[in-house]
């Protein structure tokens, strides 16, 4: 039988030394997970005694729990009768919903900047920060925006357009534009569905999407939601353990995923790529971005 943890016991083991939290209405004893956490120690032990689902959540797949750590962490459930439901929304979480109340429509964005003027306003600080900042200094994000402006397209006029097809091929797959969706972790952060919905959309518009290892949906998730005919990619941070990397490959393959992407510039983690986001919710302050 599975036991009750009261609000009252889950309370009482908040400390690095001892660290109890909520996942989906489940009681996990993390402390000797902590040192390990690839998101470093202190964005868990911040939720130690509480309940951690609303950040854990926009950061992971719901199975990642069960399917990496053993049976020995999990205590039992929450008693939902202890806990208090009252939630006071913030000002700040009023000015979003605000913002996203009044969301101008598709059709009127028309470009990059658009999107990240609304973002801005309608993501939560730390999806914001995350989203929009590079490592360290940003300097190669700066770069990078530079450098699109050295390209300039040369128009063809007189030239009859009634029918384009821009349409190519990637790695022998059909593409109706040269554009594919890049591997980007933690889609909850932007959407409650997460990279799903990416699946969905590169189906709609005949694009690829490169799966990322460190998605906030599961695999089987981005796998299942995909089109007749649709094609994905595998991006692959390969792991110290290569029997880890081994398994990854080769459920990849099984599911039909056509190329793999392994990602050889991420040794170590960029200053700032986690460490905003977690110390955005650690409520210090924000550093700049470049273009925020
Ligand atoms: C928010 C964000 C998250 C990313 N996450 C990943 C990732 O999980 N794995 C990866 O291999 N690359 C990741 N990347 C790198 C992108 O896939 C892409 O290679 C890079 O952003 C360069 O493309 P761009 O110049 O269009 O931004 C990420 C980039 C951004 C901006």
């Amino acid at each position: 039988m599975v036991r009750l943890v009261s609000s009252q016991e889950l309370a009482q083991h908040n400390t690095q030394e001892d660290c109890w939290v909520i996942i989906h209405g489940k009681v996990y004893d993390l402390t000797k997970f902590l040192p390990e956490h690839p998101g470093g120690i202190k964005v868990i032990t911040r939720w130690a005694g509480q309940d951690a689902t609303p950040s854990f959540e926009s950061i992971h797949p719901p199975d990642i729990v069960d399917h990496y750590l053993g049976p020995e962490v999990f205590i039992g459930e929450i008693d939902k009768s202890t806990l208090s439901v009252t939630k006071v929304e913030s000002e700040e979480e009023k000015q979003r919903r605000a913002a996203h109340a009044k969301k101008p429509a598709l059709d009127e964005m028309l470009n990059i900047f658009d999107f990240e003027g609304v973002a801005k306003q309608v993501l939560k600080p730390d999806a914001w920060a995350y989203y929009s900042s590079g490592a360290d200094d940003e300097i190669t994000l700066r770069e990078n925006h530079n450098a699109f402006h050295r390209l300039w397209l040369r128009p063809r006029v007189m030239v009859n357009v009634t029918n384009i097809d821009m349409s190519t091929t990637f790695l022998g797959t059909k593409t109706s534009i040269p554009v594919y969706i890049s591997a980007t972790a933690l889609g909850r952060l932007g959407h409650p569905e997460g990279e799903v919905v990416l699946t969905r959309a590169s189906h709609s518009e005949g694009i690829i999407q490169m799966i990322p290892t460190l998605a906030s949906c599961s695999f089987n998730e981005m796998i299942n939601n995909r089109g007749r005919g649709q094609a994905q990619w595998f991006q692959l941070y390969v792991n110290k353990d290569r029997k880890v990397t081994e398994k990854l490959v080769r459920n990849a393959e099984e599911k039909g995923v056509k190329a793999l992407f392994i990602t050889v510039d991420a040794p170590q983690l960029g200053g700032s790529l986690f460490d905003r986001l977690f110390i955005i919710r650690g409520k210090a302050i924000r550093s700049q971005t470049s273009f925020g």
